[in-house]
């Protein structure tokens, strides 16, 4: 949905300029003074000395995105050259308790080359939101509002077959559970090839292959498998996905989204299943990948600190809906929406002896969300106002989103 910065709905719902005085953006949110955060660079080249398949660049002609609320602190030619546009992206799962309205009216922009991270805890919406960008909300979900702007195509105009050539070439995303997702009936070269072979990088039908094809694919999945840090690649290639462990499993899987180079990898917490050091080796590649070939990276992730080490900008997700937005470095610094400030007061920092503070209560249930802020039964700085109008989205500070009553301006 389209907002309007520096408006804010008053206490009865209505939109009106300024603010109710109930709802006045107050100083009583008190200002977390943060540690810094780490965005070192990965400094390896590795990834550039691999195959690189031919493929189309540059923005389509003609793109003009739609306004939407991060355009308030995104600069023009920013959004501009946007590959990505989301706009009042909304998402249910019809149940018998009613619909889970899984995502609420997002607006997300990505230009090339950028890391977005978003954080939540579990049950926000946060792979609702990615599945959606996608097209692949399992039945009887279903995408209810919003538009999903790729480089100047509506993805949702498009048809089923239209957007199978989408998914994987342009659009490529990593699932949360590599075992779920990979089909263990085949080689995991095989299903490496697959993803060549759709999207037109390889030739025909494995049957129909010449020799020399053959030989090409074999090399092109070899190169793949080494780029993302499989050892002894020339044999594995053959094996099966239930002979690699979890974090092998999700290399493939790494490696299977960035076989077409996609202009947008959409990664659902693709570190969550693996060890610390091989989910260091996971992430120091992805950045690798998007620094080398400029690939757009979303990352789910429920770990601020991975947030921190690996995206320029974070939105942070809570019951369907985002509540702040902005660069990582700000947000982790001095973060303004009481579920951000919750957050960080929940996870250890290194060198602090402090107790940690938990979020008192659960993520309500989607089913059943009343006509005030989500958050309200949890936040400790709720106001009267808070219980009977939505906050919207706002730009804070000409740097981020806030959707919070008593946000300060
Ligand atoms: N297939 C489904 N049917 C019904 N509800 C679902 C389904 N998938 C997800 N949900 C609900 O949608 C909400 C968002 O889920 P999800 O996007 O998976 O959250 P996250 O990824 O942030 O943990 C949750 O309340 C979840 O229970
Ligand atoms: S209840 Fe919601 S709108 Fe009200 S202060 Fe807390 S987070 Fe902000
Ligand atoms: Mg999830």
């Amino acid at each position: 949905m389209a907002l309007e910065t520096g408006t804010i709905p008053g206490p009865c719902g209505r939109r009106a300029p300024g603010r109710s005085a109930d709802c006045a953006p107050g100083p009583d949110i008190p200002r977390k003074q943060g540690g810094t955060v780490n965005n070192a660079r990965s400094q390896s080249a590795g990834y550039t000395a691999g195959i690189e398949p031919v493929r189309e660049s540059g923005v389509a002609a003609g793109w003009a995105p739609a306004r939407v609320a991060a355009d308030a602190v995104r600069p023009a030619d920013e959004r501009a050259c946007a590959v990505l546009q989301v706009s009042g992206l909304s998402t249910v799962y019809p149940t018998t308790r009613g619909d889970v309205q899984a995502v609420r009216g997002v607006d997300l922009t990505l230009g090339e080359g950028d890391v977005l991270a978003i954080v939540g805890e579990s049950g926000c919406g946060k792979s609702a939101c990615l599945l959606s960008i996608m097209r692949l909300v399992p039945h009887p979900g279903r995408i209810v509002a919003g538009s999903i702007m790729f480089v100047g195509r509506d993805l949702m105009s498009l048809s089923a077959r239209e957007m199978r050539e989408v998914r994987g070439r342009d659009i490529a995303m990593v699932f949360q559970d590599p075992m779920t997702t990979l089909n263990p009936a085949f080689r995991v070269g095989d299903q490496i090839a697959e993803s060549l072979r759709v999207h037109g990088f390889l030739p025909g039908l494995p049957a129909s292959l010449t020799r020399r094809s053959r030989v090409r694919q074999r090399e092109m999945v070899i190169e793949l498998m080494r780029q993302v840090g499989i050892p002894s690649p020339e044999t594995r290639h053959l094996e099966y996905p239930h002979q690699f462990s979890g974090g092998m499993q999700q290399r493939v899987l790494i490696a299977t989204a960035l076989a077409c180079r996609p202009k947008i990898l959409l990664a659902d917490e693709p570190t969550t299943a693996l060890d610390v050091t091989i989910q260091a080796q996971v992430l120091d590649l992805m950045r690798e990948i998007n620094e080398t070939t400029g690939t757009a990276i979303v990352l789910v992730t429920h770990d601020l600190a991975i947030a921190a080490e690996f995206c320029r900008e974070v939105a942070v997700m809570y019951a369907g809906q985002i509540v702040e937005q902005g660069p990582i470095d700000a947000v982790l610094e001095d973060p303004v929406h009481p579920y951000t400030r919750g957050l960080l007061r929940s996870i250890p920092r290194l060198g602090e002896r402090k107790p940690l503070t938990p979020i008192m209560g659960e993520v309500p249930d989607l089913a059943a969300l009343g006509p005030g802020c989500s958050f309200a039964p949890r936040c400790d700085v709720r106001r009267p106002c808070c219980d009977i109008s939505q906050p919207e989205l706002v730009a804070v500070d000409g740097r981020r989103l806030v959707r919070c009553h008593a946000r300060r301006d």
